[in-house]
């Protein structure tokens, strides 16, 4: 887990102003779930014999005795919360989305973290293709408004309730030749979910990914029907991608749809840099009525991370007035002038230090504030205070009544006409 820090948040802020304007402009509203949750949400959900919930859960018991994870995903969440809230009631689909924490005890390195963050949105109560194809053009657009390039979509559909069952017999029938040269997790994972042997990533396992039977070539008429309109409605919106018949992804609630998008050269570092699909079977595995859902997860680290190694890293906003009260009685003048200055609308930062007004004024020049503000002796005596254009390196005197006027001068901010 990592501390985030000044010189990386301000690209943090981009990308949550980029999923505030997307989410709006596609009419999805905010859900805030809790971080810790039951266990066995999220064993149901995703899964027995996936990475997830076989390794990476951040599992404990609390002084309740109850067995609780800090949640690796979100999907689970809000799919408990949409029945628990009562959002089954209200006009259908419900368009949700999310921002925060993610927990996953797996090896961290570049792009793969403990604690991560996720950006996501859910459509639930609707099987509609058309909803898919909205999803996966929200991930699009917010990555497009982060300013990322370079990222293919990969799209797959993976069949349903219907139609899985013979594909995992096919895979099985695939499996069970090779199984004595598959790793422990795989013999285990051959009963009870050959699917995820698609996703094991022992090299000793691997070899045998690529001759294993794919997902479309088992799809049933209806779930073949849904891809058409997923492919058809992409087309449409002239949304690029690539057709990955192998992508079965790391959970195990996706029906039909599934995707991921991909960044072309985060190298070294994880390139999905977020994913999704329709998960119609997830309702009725946590108990609750049968309901469809789609939607994506994307990772921000990787995002930001894509972002900074295009070169586009976002620099803080610089604190436009930078006051100094040079003797001890002039702080009741700084402290007010700075309190009109914020009230205006300018940012505005005092200097309170001892320290010298020569080592202060080098300060203001490191924070990179335009106009330095300075009370001493003479101002107090005077009744005025000092503005400094620290470009130009002028001076001038202003009374308490022009000091917005002046300041904006320096700042070149245009006056209002009229005032
Ligand atoms: P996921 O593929 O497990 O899907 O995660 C989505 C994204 O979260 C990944 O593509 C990756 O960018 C990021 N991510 C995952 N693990 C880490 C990590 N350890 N460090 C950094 N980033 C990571 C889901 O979580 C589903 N809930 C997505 C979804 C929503 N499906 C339907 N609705």
């Amino acid at each position: 887990m990592r501390d985030l820090l000044p010189d990386q948040t301000p690209t943090w802020a981009l990308l949550e102003s980029a999923a505030r304007l997307t989410t709006q402009r596609h009419g999805y509203q905010r859900v805030v779930t809790p971080v810790l949750e039951p266990t066995e949400l999220f064993s149901h959900a995703v899964g027995e014999g996936t990475d997830i919930v076989d390794k990476e859960m951040y599992t404990f018991t609390d002084k309740g005795d109850r067995s609780v994870t800090l949640r690796p995903e979100a999907t689970a969440s809000v799919v408990r919360a949409y029945f628990e809230g009562g959002l089954h009631q209200a006009p259908q689909p419900v368009r949700v989305w999310y921002e925060g924490p993610m927990f996953r005890y797996d090896r961290p390195q570049a792009g793969r973290y403990r604690q991560f963050f996720q950006f996501g949105v859910e459509a639930i109560g609707d099987d509609s293709p058309g909803l898919d194809v909205e999803v996966i053009e929200m991930a699009g657009e917010w990555l497009d408004a982060c300013g990322v390039t370079g990222v293919s979509l990969q799209l797959n559909s993976i069949g349903d309730a219907t139609c899985r069952p013979t594909y995992r017999e096919a895979l099985r029938d695939y499996f069970r030749t090779h199984l004595d040269q598959m790793c422990q997790d795989d013999r285990r994972r051959f009963d009870i979910n050959p699917l995820r042997m698609l996703d094991c990533k022992e090299p000793s396992c691997t070899p045998f990914h690529a001759g294993a039977p794919i997902p479309v070539d088992y799809l049933c008429d209806a779930c073949r029907e849904h891809h058409g309109r997923v492919l058809e409605g992409l087309a449409a919106l002239g949304i690029e991608h690539e057709d990955n018949p192998r992508l079965v992804r790391g959970l195990d609630y996706y029906t039909r749809t599934a995707f991921e998008f991909w960044h072309l050269d985060l190298e070294g570092a994880q390139n999905a840099l977020g994913g999704g699909g329709r998960y119609d079977g997830l309702a009725e595995v946590l108990g609750f009525d049968a309901t469809p859902g789609v939607g994506f997860a994307m990772g921000s680290d990787r995002v930001v991370l894509a972002v900074q190694r295009a070169g586009a890293e976002v620099s803080a906003d610089v604190v436009e007035v930078y006051l100094i009260p040079a003797v001890a009685g002039a702080d009741a003048v700084v402290l007010q002038a700075a309190r009109d200055l914020r009230r205006e609308g300018r940012s505005a930062v005092v200097g309170h230090s001892a320290r010298s007004l020569k080592a202060r004024m080098r300060q203001a020049q490191k924070l990179g504030s335009p106009c330095v503000i300075i009370v001493g002796e003479d101002e107090l005596a005077a009744g005025t205070l000092t503005l400094r254009d620290m470009t130009s390196g002028e001076q001038v005197a202003a009374k308490s009544d022009q000091l917005i006027e002046q300041v904006d001068a320096i700042l070149g901010v245009p006056a209002v006409v009229g005032e």
